[in-house]
């Protein structure tokens, strides 16, 4: 079966010795890609975008040559506009918003949220797209996206031209405010979302390497991301917010949020489509309906899958990758 090649609209590929595979693990499946800034230090200026692009290229080069990494920024709020014009002119197309303290490596996260708002009306005025790592610091955990839903609405009210991605959505709350606000506002959906509840990170024993940010959460709040992302609407795409972090980070007292998606994505996309009888809908979710949202054009390029069951490895690049050591039914043909 061909299908376009996919886009990922939501991927973290760190920095230093260990960047290198992470790429090479993304590219093999993607095409594009957006870049998710929470590296150590923070992607925050020209000069240092800039240069993880030219690292991110060479990673690619083997894999795939063509490979388009999108390129964002941390938001702060004492960005200039000369500021988000020099990081538009090395790549940049969107800005992340992380709260303080919600996930990994956001502990310089925003704190005062009418802070950012000459900031984002910058970002409005250039056309980039604000990203939204939607979770309300100091909530209990399973009520932090619903609590962040307003701080959504009030920034698609106060900056109607203004393009939101309400990242990795977890909640049937945030799915239906998505669908009921405009459409400048969008969600991404990611593959671990699509499968996997509460119970499959405590239910019966603790599994740290599907724990991740936000947290999967109850049946219906799974329904729900399940019934968007087969419902063909153009306000959901993916973003697998594949986020690798070494066992050693993970099996211990405390562990990294985060999911390594990216080896498996594209397989495990098709099965759980198929399996639910939406493959039709696959297409637009995987290469269509972000790219639009994004204003940019969707790819021409193609990937060639087939019915092979593989057995998905223990460790890729020294990371648990998402459905390790399990069977697949479908295989991307090299
Ligand atoms: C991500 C990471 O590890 O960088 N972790 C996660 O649990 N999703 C950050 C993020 O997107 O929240
Ligand atoms: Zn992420």
């Amino acid at each position: 079966m061909h299908l376009p090649l996919p886009d990922d609209f939501h991927a973290h590929l760190r920095q230093g010795d260990l960047m290198p595979g992470y790429v090479r693990d993304l590219a093999a499946q993607f095409g594009r890609a957006i870049i998710m800034p929470n590296t150590v230090p923070a992607m925050t200026s020209a000069k240092a975008i800039a240069e993880y692009k030219k690292e991110i290229l060479a990673a690619a080069k083997d894999v795939r040559p063509d490979f388009e990494p999108l390129m964002t920024f941390k938001l702060n709020p004492n960005y200039t506009e000369q500021d988000l014009k020099d990081m538009m002119a090395v790549g940049v197309v969107a800005g992340k918003y992380y709260p303080a303290g919600v996930t990994t490596n956001s502990a310089d996260g925003i704190s005062d949220f009418e802070g950012i708002f000459p900031v984002v009306a910058l970002m409005e005025k250039l056309g980039l797209v604000l990203c939204v790592h939607g979770e309300e610091p100091g909530e209990f955990c399973l009520d932090r996206e619903p609590a962040f839903i307003k701080r959504v609405e009030a920034l698609a009210e106060k900056f109607p031209k203004l393009k939101i991605v309400f990242e990795h959505v977890s909640s049937a709350k945030s799915v239906e405010a998505v669908k009921k606000l405009g459409p400048n506002v969008a969600a991404t959906i990611t593959v671990h979302h699509l499968i996997m509840t509460l119970d499959d990170i405590v239910g019966d024993a603790l599994r740290p390497h599907h724990f991740c940010k936000p947290l999967p959460k109850r049946p219906e709040d799974r329904a729900a991301i399940r019934e968007a992302a087969f419902s063909g609407s153009p306000k959901f795409f993916l973003g697998t917010d594949s986020a690798p972090h070494q066992l050693g980070k993970k099996e211990c007292p405390c562990g990294a949020a985060g999911v390594y998606s990216a080896p498996v994505a594209l397989p495990l996309l098709v099965q759980e489509f198929e399996k639910a009888g939406h493959l039709d809908k696959l297409p637009d979710f995987i290469a269509g309906f972000g790219a639009d949202f994004y204003g940019i054009p969707r790819t021409q390029k193609q990937v060639e899958i087939v019915k092979e069951p593989w057995t998905v490895p223990a460790t890729v690049n020294g990371v648990v990758p998402l459905a390790a050591g399990e069977t697949l039914e479908w295989k991307i043909k090299r």
